[in-house]
């Protein structure tokens, strides 16, 4: 401890005294009455111990975000020019009472503590670093690695920030949670954190992909949320975003936004990744155990980008590439694709600065991915500022390119992956191709299951029969 009596791991941007908020201090109130009976919490990280490794079953929040990580985003919520807070005023202090109720619960024992067992008893974690040798013996002599998320309890990364969402909002005293889908894999880790701590649960969801991702809205069904569709605009999930942001704004006393990625205003960005990075400090323990080194690559699909940030968080310090793969969908004319980074420029989008695809009038333009958790004009603003400073490389994989690897990998590995994930697994194939001689080693994030696309995938390209390698 030092002389405010605070941690001296805990990182500077959690020292930070709470600004100020018109919104909620009775309930930041009474958190932090609750939490001044418990110390900080020291126990989760390298600082404690020095030299000791984490325990990757209980890898956590937040002293063991990557130095280089902790200082971003700054107390505006800004990493380099992205990101941010462009909401309108009433949403402000709404925003600002999660920003404080994070802050304080974050860094605390018991909060920490019970996200620690949850991870473990409930969601199933660590999930395993699998190698996929059949495959990369067919590809040359790349060694292919993935990150199992896909057998992450309820089938994606998604239920990594939805437990950690869902318990903040408990301890805030919210009834109840809503929030926006694309493929209904968010929507699916939301209703059941909804369902685990006892809270209602609204979910809005494009009309176009509530028709495509039915077993996923089935499964929201059944677990007790309200599927709401958004039936504007391209009916997909930027307007599904649009409309829980609207629903947001109605009640934010008694609901709480839980967003679906490291996108949207401050605090969302760093929330979510601060929830994800476990799935990159398990994975670096993983494959270090496995392999004894660390991986060349190490790449990951990018929509909003959660499942890259949270791979990324456990590398970004080591010397090893890393790899945003964006949907290049039906190609590179603007709306055939939603590869944000790759195609957009700066602009700003459901109350957050980024790279943006957008038209002639600076709106956001129209997307297309075949995966309908990547289709969305913007992107995370820390993966912006990662282009930027070319720590990551982001590049593109086609629905072409996803719905082969959706195939392959089933095929040659028994594992049916998201399309969402395929289009990074397809990106690892593409390489070890181009150079079938080179020995290096490539980690994917499997970020999630197929189950959900099996039907629009049978319908539209059959069982793969034409898919062989
Ligand atoms: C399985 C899966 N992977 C990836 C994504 C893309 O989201 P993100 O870029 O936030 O990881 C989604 C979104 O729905 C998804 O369902």
């Amino acid at each position: 401890m030092d002389a405010t009596g605070q941690a001296r791991c805990i990182p500077p941007r959690l020292r930070a005294a709470s600004q100020p908020n018109a919104g909620g201090d009775a309930a930041i109130g009474a958190i932090q009455t609750r939490f001044s009976k418990r110390p900080l919490d020291t126990a989760g990280g390298k600082c404690e111990t020095p030299g000791a490794t984490f325990n990757q079953a209980t890898a956590m929040i937040p002293t063991a975000t990557p130095q280089s990580l902790r200082h971003t985003p700054d107390a505006a919520g800004f990493f380099g020019p992205y990101g941010g807070i462009f909401v309108p005023p009433p949403l402000k202090a709404p925003l600002a009472e999660i920003r404080q109720a994070y802050e304080i619960v974050s860094r605390s024992h018991d909060f920490i503590e019970e996200l620690r067992r949850i991870r473990r008893h409930f969601q199933g974690r660590p999930t395993p670093v699998y190698h996929a040798a059949r495959l990369s013996k067919k590809l040359g002599r790349t060694q292919i690695y993935l990150k199992r998320e896909d057998l992450n309890h309820t089938g994606a990364h998604k239920l990594n920030h939805c437990m950690g969402e869902g318990l903040l909002a408990r301890y805030m005293g919210k009834k109840k949670l809503i929030a926006e889908t694309g493929a209904g894999m968010h929507g699916v880790a939301l209703a059941t954190a909804a369902a685990y701590f006892g809270l209602e649960c609204d979910i809005y969801m494009g009309e176009v992909d509530i028709a495509k991702q039915a077993p996923n809205v089935a499964r929201m069904q059944i677990l007790g949320a309200r599927v709401i569709p958004a039936t504007h605009g391209l009916r997909t999930l930027k307007e599904a975003v649009d409309a829980a942001l609207m629903a947001y704004v109605q009640d934010p006393v008694n609901q709480i936004y839980c967003i679906g990625s490291v996108v949207g205003p401050h605090p969302f960005p760093m929330m979510v990744r601060d929830f994800q990075q476990v799935v990159g400090i398990e994975a670096r323990e993983q494959f270090i155990e496995m392999t004894g080194d660390l991986p060349d690559i190490v790449a990951a699909c990018v929509g909003g980008g959660s499942n890259a940030m949270g791979l990324f968080a456990g590398f970004i310090n080591d010397p090893v590439a890393l790899h945003g793969v964006e949907p290049l969908g039906k190609g590179t004319v603007l709306g055939e694709h939603s590869a944000s980074m790759t195609y957009g420029k700066e602009g700003i989008i459901h109350g957050f600065r980024c790279y943006l695809l957008q038209d002639d009038k600076g709106e956001p333009a129209p997307v297309h991915s075949i995966a309908s958790g990547l289709d969305y004009p913007g992107v995370g603003p820390e993966h912006c500022h990662l282009k930027d400073t070319g720590r990551v490389s982001y590049v593109t994989a086609t629905d072409t390119d996803a719905v082969e690897a959706f195939y392959v990998l089933s095929r040659n590995e028994g594992i049916i992956p998201a399309l969402e994930s395929a289009h990074a697994v397809a990106h690892a194939m593409r390489l070890a191709r181009e150079n079938p001689d080179l020995p290096r080693t490539i980690l994917v994030n499997l970020s999630g299951r197929g189950d959900k696309d099996m039907d629009y995938m049978i319908e539209h390209y059959g069982t793969g029969d034409n898919f062989g390698i």
